[in-house]
């Protein structure tokens, strides 16, 4: 190639070169994108109620119309094929499925996704289906949510339905995204749904959802037919520690916000740091005996998300305490017992979501993932960027001009392919995401799109950095941006 460029300080590589088999592909979350909140026999989802409760989201958005992708399917499977995506990352609505987070299934709900992943199969793209991107059926959260150790087998149940249903045809099945978000956002801080602020439920949600994903992958091994992978999302912290605290203000925020799910997950048990240093708020009681056996199923693959890192120390008790850990301030604390840690301002350039940019914390996560779990195969199912995008009208048609996104990408697949050369066993990358959306707490202010929506008319409009990754997805060489 006539401008590869590798080495590069900033991690502005191109003309590099991913294995063949490496899995190119584009993530979104049903909540986020598809609408239609009240049809075909959809249950509310504990989203639903805390977006229309007044305060919670930004302008007041809600997801009831999100992107409308329940009624643009079709179209949407086009554009993916025209990108040449060879993997889409979606999930699954439980209370699409089941509207009370019980019981039969929902014959109307369950056929949208048949169709989704017969479309993604005719056009030859892999589904990567995840069954729960924090949409919890609001009837679950009224008997306790996360909270009722009863949420973790009905979630079996439901995984179960879904394997029964699906289990010939999906690629990769992932039990879980993000739990930390699940727990901490949704019980700790109150910033996500259902927007409860107690320490001692958050770390009991993050219990429970450990336990839902081993009693699910059980289900699942169960009824499927095909071979399938079978997968959990983390959002892992890259933690930098300042100051003669550091390493201990690592260790805490290390603990809670990775090893708490890691230790279970991979190594079948709870990391005793962690339980002594959140002892004064919860006892563990909620740990059965012969649970932590459940959580620990072997997976093909983890899934990791990667956005930015995390810088902390120790608070000096007089300074005000900063809370710049990436998440929107809120009522309660996501750092159950870390009081004496404070999340300090990074330095920039940031995203739209004022997260800092840095690479070199996704090559970092992927090698140290793969020093201490060397067998475990990695896929990154999330990273991507917000900007604020503007739809201009060129002389043939319309277009999205954002550099900043396609140099964000090209920087952090330079760093995925520095992990590569390293002997990371990476298997794929999905791009967040795959058109513009529902961003949570946000609501519609933070387009991670590669794909413009535009939400008066919902037209789809494919930005720059899309074209730029299709050349990717086509070669298998990073382009120069
Ligand atoms: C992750 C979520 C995803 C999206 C991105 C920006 O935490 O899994 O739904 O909101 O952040």
């Amino acid at each position: 190639m006539t401008d590869s460029r590798q080495g590069n300080p900033d991690y502005r590589d191109s003309g590099l070169e991913f294995p063949a088999g490496f899995v190119f592909g584009s993530a979104t979350a049903a909540y986020q994108i598809e609408g239609a909140f009240d049809e075909d026999g959809r249950g509310p989802s504990i989203w639903d109620t805390f977006s229309h409760t007044p305060g919670a989201i930004l302008n007041g958005d809600t997801g009831d119309k999100a992107s409308d992708h329940y009624h643009h399917l079709e179209e949407d499977l086009d554009l993916m094929q025209r990108l040449g995506l060879h993997a889409y990352r979606f999930s699954i609505s439980w209370s699409r499925i089941q509207p009370t987070g019980r019981g039969p299934v929902n014959e109307k709900g369950l056929a949208f996704y048949e169709r989704l992943v017969d479309g993604l199969l005719e056009r030859g793209i892999r589904p990567i289906a995840t069954l729960y991107h924090w949409d919890l059926p609001q009837a679950l959260e009224d008997e306790g949510g996360w909270t009722n150790r009863e949420t973790a087998y009905a979630f079996a149940e439901y995984a179960r339905i879904m394997g029964a249903a699906l289990g010939d045809r999906i690629d990769t099945w992932t039990t879980l995204n993000e739990p930390w978000c699940s727990a901490y956002l949704g019980y700790g801080s109150g910033a996500h749904a259902p927007g409860r602020t107690d320490g001692a439920e958050a770390l009991t949600a993050v219990h429970h959802l450990n336990l839902a994903h081993g009693l699910a992958i059980t289900e699942l091994r169960k009824v499927v037919t095909n071979d399938p992978d079978f997968s959990i999302t983390l959002n892992l912290h890259v933690v930098r520690g300042e100051g003669p605290g550091g390493p201990e203000a690592v260790r805490q925020i290390d603990g809670l916000g990775n090893r708490v799910f890691l230790g279970p997950l991979l190594k079948g048990e709870y990391p005793a740091d962690v339980l002594a240093d959140t002892a004064a708020i919860t006892d563990w009681s909620f740990v059965r005996p012969g649970d932590t056996g459940i959580i620990h199923q072997p997976i093909d693959v983890l899934g990791v998300n990667y956005y930015s890192t995390t810088r902390v120390r120790l608070w000096d008790g007089e300074a005000p305490r900063q809370s710049a850990d990436g998440h929107k301030d809120a009522a309660g604390s996501p750092w159950p017992g870390a009081d004496r840690v404070e999340f300090v301002q990074q330095a920039g350039p940031y995203t739209d979501m004022g997260w800092n940019i840095e690479p070199a914390g996704l090559e970092e996560l992927l090698v140290s993932l793969s020093e201490e779990f060397p067998d475990q195969p990695l896929m990154i199912t999330e990273n991507g960027a917000a900007f604020p995008d503007t739809l201009v009208q060129e002389a043939d048609g319309p277009a999205v001009h954002d550099p900043l996104r396609t140099d964000y990408l090209q920087r952090h697949f330079t760093a995925a392919h520095r992990a590569l050369a390293r002997g990371v066993d990476l298997r794929g990358y999905q791009v967040w995401s795959f058109m513009d959306n529902f961003e949570w707490a946000y609501g519609y202010s933070k387009r991670f799109g590669i794909v413009y929506v535009d939400y008066d008319t919902e037209v789809r409009t494919p930005k720059d950095s899309a074209l730029w990754y299709a050349k990717l997805v086509a070669t298998g060489i990073i382009p120069a941006a």
